[in-house]
C-alpha cells in the first residue's frame, strides 16, 4: 500500500472486528472492507485470522490482523494498540468472539464453565475497557456493537453456561448504552442479536462428552436453517447505519422469545420449555 493510500487509511475510520477469523465476524469484516473502512481484525486463531485478512487485501481493501486472545485485557491492549497505532480513528468496534457449550448445568466441566464465561463475558468487557475511553476522546461519531444471541434474552434447557454469558453480556452492553448516553454521546451502542446463523460455532463443542447427541442436533439446525454469515453482515449493518440499539437477525424470533419472557416475567411465572 502506497504511502497516500496509507495516510487515508489512517484517517478514515477503522473497524475493529473481535472474532474476525470465521462465521459472523469475518463476513462483517469483509463487508465493513467492501463499504471502504480499513479493519482490524482479531482473533485467537492466527490461521483463520491471516486467511480472511488475506482476502481482504486480495480484494482491495485494507486489512489489518492482529492475533488476539479476549479472555486476557493485555492482549486486548495490544490490540487496541495497534489499531490506533495504524489508524487515528475507531469508528467501529465489534466484540464479536464467541463460543457455544452444550450440557446440563452439573455436567459441565468447571474449566468449561469459565471459558465460556471468560470468551462470552470478560472478552466484550475488555474491548469496552481498552476502546471506549480512546473513542470517547474523538468528538466523531463512532459506535461499540457487542455480539449477544436470542439466547441472551430466553432460557434453554442444555445450554446454560452459554445462556448465562449472554444475558451477562446482553445486560453489559444495556448499561454501556446509558453510560456512553451520560458520558461520550458520540458513541453510540448496539447489540447484535443473531439467532440461527450458519458458522462453525459447534465445531469446537463436536467432541465434548458433557454436550452429548445435542451437538449433532446443533450443528444440523445451523447447516438447515441458518441464514449465510453473509446475509446476517448485511443486517447488521443495516442496524448500524440505522443507529439502532436492537440490531436482529431473525426479527420474529426475537420478538417471540422476548414476549415470551416479558409475559414470564410481568406475570412472575417460573421458566417454561420453547
Ligand atoms: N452462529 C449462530 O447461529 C449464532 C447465534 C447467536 C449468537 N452467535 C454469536 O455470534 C458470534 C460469532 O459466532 P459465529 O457463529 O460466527 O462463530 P465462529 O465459531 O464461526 O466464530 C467465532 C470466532 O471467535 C473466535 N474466538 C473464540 N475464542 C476467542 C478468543 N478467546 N479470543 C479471540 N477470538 C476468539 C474463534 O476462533 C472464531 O474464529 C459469537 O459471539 C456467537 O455467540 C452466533
Amino acid at each position: 500500500m502506497g504511502d497516500a493510500q496509507q495516510q487515508q487509511g489512517s484517517e478514515a475510520g477503522a473497524a475493529v472486528i473481535t472474532g474476525a477469523g470465521s462465521g459472523i465476524g469475518a463476513a462483517i469484516a469483509r463487508r465493513a472492507a467492501a463499504r471502504g473502512m480499513p479493519v482490524v481484525l482479531a482473533d485467537v486463531s492466527a490461521e483463520r485470522l491471516e486467511a480472511v485478512a488475506r482476502a481482504i487485501t486480495d480484494e482491495g481493501g485494507d486489512a489489518l490482523a492482529v492475533p488476539t486472545d479476549v479472555t486476557d485485557p493485555c492482549s486486548v491492549d495490544a490490540l487496541a494498540d495497534a489499531a490506533y497505532a495504524r489508524h487515528r480513528r475507531v469508528a467501529l468496534l465489534v466484540n464479536n468472539a464467541g463460543v457455544e457449550s452444550l450440557g446440563a448445568l452439573w455436567d459441565l466441566p468447571v474449566d468449561e464453565w469459565r471459558r465460556v464465561m471468560s470468551v462470552n463475558i470478560d472478552g466484550a468487557f475488555h474491548g469496552i475497557r481498552s476502546f471506549v475511553p480512546r473513542m470517547g476522546t474523538d468528538p466523531r461519531p463512532s459506535r461499540v456493537v457487542t455480539t449477544t444471541s436470542v439466547g441472551g434474552i430466553g432460557t434453554l434447557a442444555g445450554m446454560g453456561a452459554y445462556g448465562v454469558s449472554k444475558h451477562a453480556a446482553q445486560q453489559m452492553t444495556e448499561t454501556l448504552h446509558l453510560e456512553c448516553a451520560q458520558t461520550f454521546p458520540q458513541v453510540g451502542v448496539s447489540v447484535f442479536v443473531p439467532a440461527h446463523v450458519t458458522t462453525r460455532i459447534f465445531e469446537d463443542v463436536a467432541h465434548s462428552a458433557h454436550a452429548g447427541e445435542s451437538v449433532d442436533h446443533w450443528r444440523t439446525q445451523l447447516r438447515e436453517k441458518g441464514m449465510t454469515a453473509d446475509e446476517a453482515a448485511r443486517i447488521f449493518f443495516d442496524g448500524v447505519d440505522r443507529g439502532d440499539f436492537w440490531i436482529c437477525t431473525h426479527p420474529d424470533v426475537y420478538a417471540r422469545i422476548a414476549g415470551r419472557r416479558a409475559r414470564l416475567l410481568a406475570e412472575a411465572l417460573p421458566p417454561d420449555f420453547e
